[in-house]
C-alpha cells in the first residue's frame, strides 16, 4: 500500500514534512528517493519542524549525517538526517550505524537512501519525490507500516 501527497511548491512539501512528522515513532529509519533538487532536504526540514528541531537543517552532503535535538511529544530526542549521495561503498552507509543510532529515541531520515536498501533491510519507509510539471512535485510513502501508521498517513494523504 502507498499514499501520495500533491505539493504544489516548496512550501507545500515543507508542510509535508511537518504532517509526516505524526507517523514517525522513536526507531523509524526514513529513506528518500528522488532525483537532485527533488526536494528532499525541503521535506527533512519540514519533518524537523514537526518534531520540534529549533536548529536550522540544511543539506548534509558534505557531512553524511547531521544530528538535531527535538522537543515534542512522541519520544523523539534525535533527528539523524544523512545524505549518502557521495558514499563510495556501502559499508561507508553501514559505518554510520544509522540502525544502532536510532534505537536511542531517534529517528533517521537518509537522502538518496535507496542506493543502500540492502544496508537497511526491510523494515524501512521510502518516501519517493516524482517531478511533475513546474514546481510541483508527488510524494509517495510506502514501505514497512504498522496500523497507527496507516491512520496517520490516511490523514496525510488526504491533507
Ligand atoms: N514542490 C517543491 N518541493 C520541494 N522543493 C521545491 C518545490 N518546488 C521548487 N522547489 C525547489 O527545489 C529545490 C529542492 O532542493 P532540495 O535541496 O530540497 O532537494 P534535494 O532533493 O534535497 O536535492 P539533493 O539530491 O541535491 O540533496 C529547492 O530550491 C526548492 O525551493
Ligand atoms: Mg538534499
Amino acid at each position: 500500500m502507498s499514499w501520495r501527497r500533491y505539493c504544489l511548491d516548496a512550501a507545500a512539501t515543507q508542510r509535508a514534512g511537518e504532517d509526516f512528522a505524526r507517523a514517525l515513532r522513536p526507531g523509524d529509519i526514513v529513506l528518500l528517493a528522488g532525483q537532485l533538487g527533488a526536494g528532499k532536504t525541503t521535506f527533512v526540514q519540514g519533518v524537523g519542524r514537526g518534531l520540534g528541531v529549533s536548529d536550522r537543517i540544511t543539506s548534509p552532503t558534505f557531512t553524511m549525517v547531521r544530528q538535531h535535538e527535538g522537543v515534542n511529544d512522541v519520544g523523539i530526542a534525535t533527528l539523524h538526517h544523512a545524505d549518502v549521495y557521495r558514499v563510495d561503498s556501502l559499508d561507508e552507509v553501514v559505518d554510520l550505524a544509522l540502525g544502532e543510532l536510532v534505537e536511542e529515541s531517534a529517528v533517521a531520515l537518509v537522502e538518496w537512501g535507496e542506493l543502500a536498501t540492502s544496508v537497511f533491510g526491510r523494515e524501512v519507509m521510502t518516501v519517493t519525490f516524482v517531478l511533475d510539471d513546474d514546481d510541483a512535485r508527488t510524494l509517495v510513502v510506502d514501505g514497512a507500516l504498522s496500523d497507527f501508521r496507516r491512520d496517520e498517513l490516511d490523514a496525510w494523504a488526504g491533507a
